[in-house]
């Protein structure tokens, strides 16, 4: 078995089994912030990749992709329900959203959660080298740090959370609390999106297993785990690149003279999750259309919304929500060979994405809650002037960043319908101040200041009071 010194242990691999129309296989980029953020830094560096290849049954071997290695794990049809459309995604995902829909609580899926948290730990144990540096990634594998504690006491190991981390009062509800709490603290160093995150897990820590320290610092029987906030981000550098080839500067004035090139566009680009306030966006909309402050022959909406845990029941419901809200304001507001809204549901390649991106007048990147968001990172990074808006909601992660958007709170619907009205009149030298200031933001602070950032502070020697 060959090792590595750097072994990142995710869900998902960058890479899904994707099954061509003509019946062949083919590989392509997970959706998805974490495979996004961590492909851009991993392909260059050494490494090996634990994670899920997407499918059921034994897992296949994967070819390396650069200098990163990829080792599968394979699920079975019963742990695909009970650990990632189970625990992972109608537990965990719910709650640690502010429980914008119900958790549900499944005694057979912790089992499921437990037994494949440890195949992740026991694979990441093998392929670790003597000394390596062991990263996982994410709520999925939330008892892996201390699993791998366990099985390799001479690696480092940091965990980084990419979704919010609740406050102590949701997260108490859990019937597992008390695992999932110590199966993290595992870890070295527990990173988080915001400082808030540290904060709860701190407090948490005191009340569940009597630690003492600081929101920086648990001290846990005879270790110190360290923890922090570490803002996710993108690859800048790739954006830029993807900016200037011609394909997606046809690509978007082909787009535009396809939207009508006297329109405002409003854009939104999301994984079909509840916790990205597509209905709430949708009300907005066809509340400005209802009461006429905008008009189909002026402004059109598009709406990517890349489709995602379709066996997950809330998943399927949300979906028939909103293609039923769809048909109903186009049917009553659209014209013909006018819509009020394209809706798009499928994935797109990264050139077609920026090219979308670029058409925009105003990028509308409202989530209930989300631990960073980064299509909004990306709006930034692909404008190639200082045109454009971004509207984004205060439950995003990136709003403590993007200071410079037009910030919403999109459970008020009054409140989004005159922001959006603000960013569709505001005029084109605040614009550029705004842009600029974003753009300059997540210039210094892109994906591989986050790795640095993290990985620094993980290999930081650690005295113990
Ligand atoms: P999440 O991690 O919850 O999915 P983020 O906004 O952080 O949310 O990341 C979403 C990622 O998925 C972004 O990198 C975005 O470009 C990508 N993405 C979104 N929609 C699509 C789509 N239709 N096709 C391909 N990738 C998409
Ligand atoms: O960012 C949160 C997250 O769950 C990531 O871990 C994941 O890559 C992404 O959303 C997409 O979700 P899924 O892997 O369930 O398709």
């Amino acid at each position: 078995m060959r090792q590595s010194s750097l072994v990142v242990v995710a869900n998902r691999l960058p890479l899904d089994d994707n099954v061509a129309p003509d019946g062949a296989c083919e590989w392509r980029r997970s959706p998805g912030g974490l495979a996004g953020a961590l492909h851009a830094i991993l392909e260059q560096t050494p490494s090996t990749w634990v994670g899920w290849g997407g499918g059921t049954g034994p897992a296949r071997d994967l070819p390396d992709i650069g200098s990163l290695r990829l080792r599968p794990v394979s699920l079975s049809e019963d742990e695909l329900r009970g650990y990632y459309e189970g625990f992972a995604n109608s537990t965990l995902w719910p709650l640690y959203h502010d429980a914008v829909e119900q958790p549900v609580f499944d005694r057979e899926w912790w089992l499921a959660y437990r037994a494949v948290n440890r195949r992740f730990a026991e694979a990441a144990a093998e392929v670790a080298e003597p000394g390596a540096t062991v990263w996982v990634q994410d709520y999925h594998l939330q008892l892996v740090p201390q699993m791998i504690r366990e099985l390799r006491p001479d690696v480092r190991i940091g965990f980084f959370l990419h979704v919010p981390f609740p406050p102590p009062e949701l997260f108490m509800q859990l019937p597992r609390r008390l695992e999932l709490l110590q199966g993290m603290l595992g870890a070295d160093l527990v990173g988080f999106q915001r400082p808030q995150a540290a904060h709860n897990v701190a407090q948490l820590a005191a009340k569940l297993l009597g630690t003492r320290g600081a929101d920086d610092a648990i001290i846990l029987d005879d270790r110190v785990v360290r923890t922090g906030a570490f803002p996710v981000s993108i690859d800048v550098a790739e954006m830029r690149t993807l900016n200037a080839r011609p394909y997606v500067v046809n690509q978007a004035h082909q787009l535009r003279h396809d939207l009508g090139a006297h329109k405002r566009v409003l854009l939104s680009v999301d994984r079909l999750d509840y916790t990205k306030g597509i209905e709430h966006r949708l009300t907005a909309y066809s509340e400005l259309l209802r009461d006429g402050r905008i008009k189909v022959r002026d402004t059109v909406m598009v709406q990517v919304a890349v489709p995602s845990r379709e066996r997950v029941e809330s998943y399927r419901g949300l979906r028939d929500r909103i293609e039923r809200e769809v048909g109903r304001i186009n049917g009553e507001y659209g014209r013909v060979g006018e819509p009020a809204i394209h809706y798009l549901n499928q994935p797109f390649d990264r050139a077609d994405l920026a090219a979308l991106y670029q058409t925009a007048d105003v990028m509308v990147v409202t989530p209930l809650r989300d631990g960073m968001n980064l299509v909004a990172k990306e709006f930034v990074a692909a404008r190639r002037d200082d045109t454009g808006a971004l509207v984004l909601s205060e439950f995003a992660g990136a709003a403590a960043e993007l200071e410079d958007a037009f910030l919403v709170n999109p459970h008020d619907v009054d409140g989004l319908k005159e922001t959006l009205l603000q960013a569709l009149a505001a005029p084109p030298e605040e614009l550029a101040t705004r842009m600029k200031a974003m753009r300059a933001y997540i210039t210094s602070n892109d994906i591989h200041a986050w790795a640095r950032a993290y990985l620094t502070s993980l290999e930081k020697p650690v005295l113990v009071p």
